[in-house]
């Protein structure tokens, strides 16, 4: 197992400790601290209870089925997602009541009461339906950050289709790959995006991606408008607003879905080159993100709610979607760039709307932190009662610093630790419940039972790390990877039958606290973006040029991971600058931005074993400047000098 010894020993060293004030525990929604006993004993009827605050067209007669490693809850309850999120708001108080807030990045902005929201969902599922989209349907969406992504997400989740969101950053190559793996007829995209000021060609790459795929049909949301330089396809592409024009404006009955009816499915990045497609289902997933809700982020009636990430990740579909809209909440949704016009862009939204609830990543806090108070300081930021974070274990002093800066020590954190797969958070303080540690995401929330276990699957004693495990099902769980329940099953439920692993190290403080080390596999976590190694590695090596690649993470002060990566070429080929440039561009091509290599160094060999396995950890080793582990068993030890000495050169 790779874990960061010197990661560890800050961690360790931490013993600030932070309770929950009185006040804001007097007024938490979760205080009795015998919750976590109660579902501990009996967390079946604890996920029961919780969904109770779904609205349910027929109730569940059985809340869980564990064929491990297959898990089905709410058996034979029937509901709709998108009834969940709008409809049921838009009669009684809520009707009139800010469901989005939404703010451009060139300053517009726009407000969706429920009952608006609700209109406009209703009219694209009609929109929707007319070019054919039934139940079961999957529809791909490629869409920046504008209001029409929660809608089309609402409207297939009403008619019954299944929606893959393809983040905006991601390549046409990347887009094309997983319109492949989920068949898709459909593909929403815009025509362009804004990021900084400049334009994302969203509609360009479409074009590139739907090439030899099923995609029978494009529909294009205006963002930019005649300056984007995108070009219509007649036939095969048509303008939203033409559509949404010509749709009915009667109500869309919402399609009655089985529990465990795939709600979507997103791709995220696992140890092969292959992305995987993650399958949620309707009832434990809103379950999950609905109660987290509550729990979690303490969400009253009266809250602002801020998710500041991207709906194209799972942080997004959860906490700015399927969560706060599930729970009738006030939320906001901020299009672009935290530095555009200026570096306060997130603070002076905070103020402007009177955000109540704030969750980011620590790579923005970090980023933060490097550009100085002042920003913060310009704005009035007294409206906030919490913040969270997501993404990558927090370091203490970012987390010391957004309590002071952002939260003015008023503030309680929840660090919140979950991934793709288990659909809304499993680790992370109740904030009106939990005495938080700069660092740690503290414990599981109630009804989830986690551990962590050294090598043969025992749990390790307080003091000790190792593997992190989810010992039991969860209602929000994945069900499987798209088309691959094999893959499904051995990647999470391989090393430990009925036992689910998550990928990550941690470490069990005395105090049972949980602290998270990072991945253990072959995952980096690059600015809380997660970015399969071998998926860099392919890009590399379908460059003409190179032969071979190998691809690390090492550690970075504000990304928290950056991309290394060491290439052999191709005989005759030169090493040059030009070819580096060349080279990180080809993997952003391939994949995305976020994927580029940081840098890129050239060697005429790469440390393996006798049976040719690359050692990635003495590479990583070398990165980052550490004495360099155990050689005994690579095939030619001198490899290793010679890289350090290059390494070292280039420093
Ligand atoms: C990492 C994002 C430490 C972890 C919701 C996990 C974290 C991966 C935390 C999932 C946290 C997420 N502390 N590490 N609070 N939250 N991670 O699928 O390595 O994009 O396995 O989901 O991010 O990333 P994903």
């Amino acid at each position: 197992m790779t874990t960061n010894p010197e990661k560890l020993d800050t961690l360790l060293s931490e013993d600030r400790a932070f309770a929950p004030s009185e006040a804001f525990k007097a007024k938490a929604n979760f205080n009795d601290p015998g919750i976590y006993e109660r579902a501990a004993a009996d967390p079946e009827a604890y996920w029961a209870e919780q969904a109770q605050n779904l609205t349910w067209f027929e109730p569940f007669t059985k809340t869980l089925e564990w064929n491990p490693p297959h898990a089905k809850w709410y058996l034979n309850g029937k509901l709709n997602a998108t009834y969940n999120l709008v409809d049921r708001h838009r009669v009684g108080e809520r009707k009139n009541k800010a469901a989005i807030i939404w703010e451009g990045e060139p300053g517009d902005s726009k407000v969706f009461t429920y009952d608006m929201l609700g209109r406009e969902v209703d009219k694209a599922a009609h929109m929707l339906k007319s070019l054919g989209v039934k139940k079961g349907d999957r529809v791909m969406i490629y869409l920046p950050m504008i209001p029409e992504l929660p809608v089309a997400m609402m409207a297939c989740a009403k008619i019954g289709a299944i929606h893959s969101v393809v983040f905006a950053g991601f390549s046409s190559a990347s887009l094309k790959d997983r319109i492949l793996d989920a068949d898709a007829k459909l593909l929403i995209t815009a025509d362009a995006g804004w990021r900084r000021g400049n334009q994302v060609p969203l509609k360009n790459n479409a074009d590139v991606a739907v090439e030899d795929t099923p995609i029978e049909k494009v529909l294009v949301v205006e963002r930019i408008g005649k300056d984007s330089g995108a070009t219509m396809q007649e036939g095969r592409d048509v303008f939203w607003h033409d559509l949404i024009k010509a749709a009915p404006s009667d109500p869309f009955p919402a399609e009655p879905m089985d529990a465990e009816d795939i709600l979507y499915i997103l791709y995220t990045s696992g140890t092969t080159g292959k992305p995987k497609g993650i399958v949620h289902t309707t009832g434990g997933y809103l379950v999950g993100a609905n109660t987290s809700m509550r729990s979690v982020f303490d969400l009253k009636d009266d809250d602002i709610f801020w998710c500041s990430a991207d709906i194209g990740w799972v942080t997004g579909h959860t906490y700015i979607v399927y969560g706060p809209l599930s729970a009738g909440a006030t939320l906001v949704m901020y299009e672009g760039a935290p530095d555009f016009p200026d570096r306060d862009r997130f603070w002076e939204i905070i103020e402007k709307y009177g955000v109540t609830i704030f969750y980011t990543a620590p790579t923005s806090i970090r980023t933060f932190m490097k550009w100085g108070p002042q920003y913060v300081e310009r704005h009035n930021l007294d409206s906030l009662r919490l913040m969270g974070t997501v993404g990558e274990p927090i370091n203490p002093e970012a987390w010391m610093w957004y309590h002071e800066h952002v939260g003015h020590e008023r503030c309680p954190i929840v660090d919140t630790w979950w991934q793709t797969e288990t659909g809304s958070a499993m680790i992370a303080p109740l904030p009106g419940l939990v005495t938080t540690k700069p660092g740690s995401a503290t414990r599981a929330v109630p009804g989830v039972a986690v551990d962590v276990v050294d090598e043969n699957g025992d749990p390790v004693q307080p003091g000790a790390g190792g593997y992190l495990v989810i010992t039991k099902p969860w209602p929000s769980m994945l069900r499987t990877i798209w088309r691959d329940d094999e893959r499904f099953q051995k990647t999470y439920f391989g090393k430990y039958p009925s036992i689910y692993l998550p990928g990550d190290g941690a470490h069990l403080d005395e105090d049972r606290y949980l602290w998270i080390l990072g991945r253990i596999d072959d995952v980096i976590n690059v600015s809380g973006h997660r970015i399969g190694t071998m998926e860099v590695e392919s890009a590399l090596v379908d460059h003409k040029s190179v032969a071979e690649a190998a691809v690390i993470g090492r550690s970075h002060e504000i990304k928290g991971q950056a991309i290394t990566a060491f290439v052999t070429l191709k005989e005759g080929i030169s090493a040059t600058d030009d070819l580096v440039t060349e080279l990180k561009h080809h993997v952003v091509e391939k994949i995305g931005a976020m994927a580029r290599p940081e840098e890129i160094l050239f060697t005429a060999e790469l440390p393996k074993t006798r049976s040719a396995k690359i050692m990635r950890r003495l590479l990583r080793d070398i990165a980052e400047g550490r004495a360099i582990g155990d050689t005994t068993t690579l095939a030619d030890p001198s490899v290793i000098d010679m890289l350090k000495q290059q390494y070292s050169d280039k420093e």
